[in-house]
This record gives C-alpha cells, structure tokens and sequence, in this order.
C-alpha cells in the first residue's frame, strides 16, 4: 500500500483525486472510463486515503464498495453525528437508537404508494416545462432539471404556489452561491452555513406555526402530528427535519435529472432502447443514478480507534465514504465503467446504503422515472453539442448542459 503509517502530527495527504478532480469540473475529464480510472488507480494504491481538503481538519477518505459497505453498516463505530448547520438536523446528523424512530417515521410518511399520488402531477410539470424548452432551437434542460424536482417538492410539503418554488430556489441558490466548502468542519465554514440557513429556518419556523395552527394535507403537517419514543412531536424536532427535507429534497433530484440527461445524450443505444422498451426505465434509472452519483461523499466520524481498508483510523478523525468511487469499483461491480440497464443485482449506493439511505429515494425515483417517460415521448434523439461541466467536488451535478436535439414528428 502506497499509504504511510499516519503520524496524527505530521500526515501527509495521499488521495490525489483531489488535484485531477478539477479536470472533471472543467469537463476536459469526462468519459466514464476515465473517471472510474482516476478512483481505481487511488483505490489500488491507497483504498482508505488521508485527504487535505485545503481548508478545515482533513479526513480519510474510504474509495472501495466493501469498506464504503462496513463504514455506513457500522454507525455506532462510524457516528453520523458531524453537525454542519447548527443544532443537528434530524435524521442525517443523528445516530441510533435515536435515529431509528425518526426514520421510520419519515419512511412512513415517504414510501412508494404515498408517493403515487404525485406522479400525474410530476408528469404535468416535465410535459409543461419540456414543451417550453423544447420550442428552442439549443433548449436549456437545466433549467427544466432544476425546475421539477422544486416544484413536486412544494407539492410535498402543501405549497405549490409558484410564489413559494421561486422562494425556495432563491434561499438555495445563495446557501450555494456563498461557495462554502461542502461539510467543512472549519468552525468558520460552520458559523457561514448557519448564518447563511437563517432564511431557510426562518421559512421552517413559519411552516410549523401555520401548520399548527392550520392542519392540512401534506408532509409538514404530517410530520407535526407524529410521535417520537411515545409522545408527539416537537416544534423543534419539526424544525430540524423540515430544514434537512429543504437542503436534501429537491437539488439532489435536479442534479441526478441533469446527469441522466447527459447520459442518455451520450448514449443513443440506451436512449433507442428505452424508447422501444419503456419497461425498462426504472432499471436504467438505477444504473444511470450508479454512474451519476451526485453526492460523491458523506461525512462521518470514528468513535473509536480502529482498522478499516488495512489502514489506522484514531477515534475523533474523520471518514468519509466515497458512494462514488464505491459505484465505479471494478471489483465490486462488473464492468463498472460500462452503463449496463440489464445490470442486476445493482448494488449502487447512489443513495447511500444503510441506517442513513435516502428517506426520499422513492419520491426521487417516481420523478426520475416520469421526467424520462416524458423526455422520451418527445425527442427522437439528443446529443451533446458542447462540454458538460460539473459542480465542485465532492458534488458531480452538471452546470452546463449544451444539447441538440431532434423532436418526434
Ligand atoms: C436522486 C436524488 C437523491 C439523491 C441522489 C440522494 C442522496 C442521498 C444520500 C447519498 C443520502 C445518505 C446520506 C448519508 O449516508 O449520510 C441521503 C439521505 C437523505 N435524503 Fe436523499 N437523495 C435524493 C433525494 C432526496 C429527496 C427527494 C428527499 C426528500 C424528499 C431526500 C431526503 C433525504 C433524507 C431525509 C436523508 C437522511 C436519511 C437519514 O439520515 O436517515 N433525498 N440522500
């Protein structure tokens, strides 16, 4: 193993996709093959590597699919429990047994039959917003992308209002556009985040009080009705899961919605095959989230000193698994670097893989499903016409999207 012995004083770091990562934001790396070499060739030399981010503490960054396996499996050695925000936001930043009771109600309340009842909805807005883009002779699919998984969020939480969607959009896209480092632990980078969240709690804070006062049908007022070890819901919990539903509800969609378009436009076999087999759109769906994984890595921290990938891991120190080097490891995953729909079992952890998988994995499947239906009712074909840029590591969604397409006659 090329990895030293780490020395808590004087490490040095060793993942180097963190240099050549830049190439694959610019778009002058993006062939599949290419980015699944980058994390093999880490993987091989160093599969749990010491990584510097720049700013803030450092962390070890876990690259293979077994070791990413045996950090989410094991959360009392490998604690969720990394506040990024301010008070820990429920469920993502708490650990068992607490976790589990607002799991399972979170996945009471999101499950694939309640989400059902979305999808007419979900497929007027992709028809609507398609139409509309796909009148202009270079359409902008982002901002369809971007626009959908919004919009069916607000209809989750009972504010479909145009009004309400716009706000919502603005509060994120300022949280983004402060550009502060995704999960640094930097108390400065902590401090700009919940300044930076004030608008998104304050939001939350009116949600609850009107849905307190004024129950209706929808998920906050769903959630304010539940019951925790026993006894109802508080104002703060509420708050606290309300405001990670905003931060993890709607962009992660949009950012996979992107990334399947990409895919479909740089693939026309697959494209071709769903048309002519539209049974197998939710299988393609997993595949393409597996080789879009929008969330490259999550936080975690180690309770305890330990082993893990052969490597010294001390309690206190950092670890993050890499679902998305996980989803391009050739040892777990035949033919990784290939885009096989008839893959099966599909083992991805696009969406994470353990206590802490996706709660909204079903509302985001149903959407990805209905956007490519739609999507594909419309073109007879698309191509990319220029370079499809990415967002800043650890995150991978698409920032430019240039696309010809041909339309069914
Ligand atoms: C394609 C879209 C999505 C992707 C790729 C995605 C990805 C993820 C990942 C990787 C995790 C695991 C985090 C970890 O292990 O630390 C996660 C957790 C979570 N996601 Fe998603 N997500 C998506 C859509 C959604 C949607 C639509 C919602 C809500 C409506 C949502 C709500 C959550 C919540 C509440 C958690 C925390 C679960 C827990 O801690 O038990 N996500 N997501």
């Amino acid at each position: 193993m090329a990895s030293k012995s780490k020395d808590a004083d004087k490490r040095e770091p060793d993942f180097r996709p963190l240099e050549v990562w830049q190439a694959v934001e610019s778009g002058e790396v993006s062939d599949l093959a290419d980015i699944a070499a980058i994390y093999d060739e880490q993987r091989a030399g160093c599969p749990v590597s010491w990584t510097d981010p720049g700013h803030g503490e450092g962390y070890w960054t876990v690259l293979a699919h077994k070791d990413v396996t045996e950090v989410v499996r094991d959360p009392q050695r490998f604690s969720s429990a990394v506040p990024k925000y301010g008070d820990p936001l429920i469920p993502i930043e708490i650990d068992p047994p607490l976790h589990t009771q607002y799991r399972a109600l979170l996945s009471r309340l999101i499950n694939p039959s309640k989400m059902k009842v979305f999808e007419a909805d979900i497929r007027d807005y992709a028809g609507g917003l398609l139409d509309e883009a796909l009148a202009a002779p270079e359409p902008d699919l982002l901002s369809v992308t971007s626009t959908i998984p919004l919009r069916v969020f607000c209809l989750l939480l009972g504010t479909p209002d145009d009004e309400e969607w716009r706000r919502i959009k603005e509060m994120t896209e300022d949280l983004h556009n402060r550009r502060i480092p995704t999960f640094s632990t930097d108390p400065e980078h902590i401090a700009a985040r919940e300044a930076a969240s004030v608008p998104r709690v304050e939001y939350c804070k009116k949600r609850i009080a009107h849905r307190r006062a004024e129950p209706g049908d929808d998920l906050a007022t769903d959630i304010l009705a539940g019951q925790i070890d026993g006894r109802d819901v508080t104002d703060d919990e509420a708050l606290r899961i309300l405001s990670l539903l905003y931060l993890a509800g709607h962009r992660t969609t949009a950012n996979s919605m992107a990334g399947i378009v990409v895919e479909l436009a740089r693939n026309p076999e697959i494209f071709q095959r769903l048309q002519a087999e539209p049974e197998k759109i939710p299988a393609a769906v997993e595949e393409l989230l597996r080789v879009e994984t929008v969330l490259h890595i999550m936080p975690r921290y180690c309770t305890q000193d330990t082993t893990l990938g052969g490597q010294q891991i001390r309690a206190g120190e950092q670890v993050y698994p890499a679902f998305g080097a996980a989803n391009l490891d050739s040892t777990a995953i035949r033919d990784a670097a290939t885009i096989d729909i008839d893959r099966k079992p599909n083992r991805h952890m696009a969406f994470g893989l353990g206590v802490h998988v996706c709660a909204g994995a079903p509302l985001a499947r149903l959407q990805l499903r209905v956007f490519i239906e739609e999507l594909l009712a419309r073109l007879e074909s698309m191509e990319l016409c220029g370079t499809v840029t990415r967002e800043k590591w650890p995150r991978f969604g698409p920032t430019q999207l240039p696309l010809k397409v041909r339309l069914k006659s």
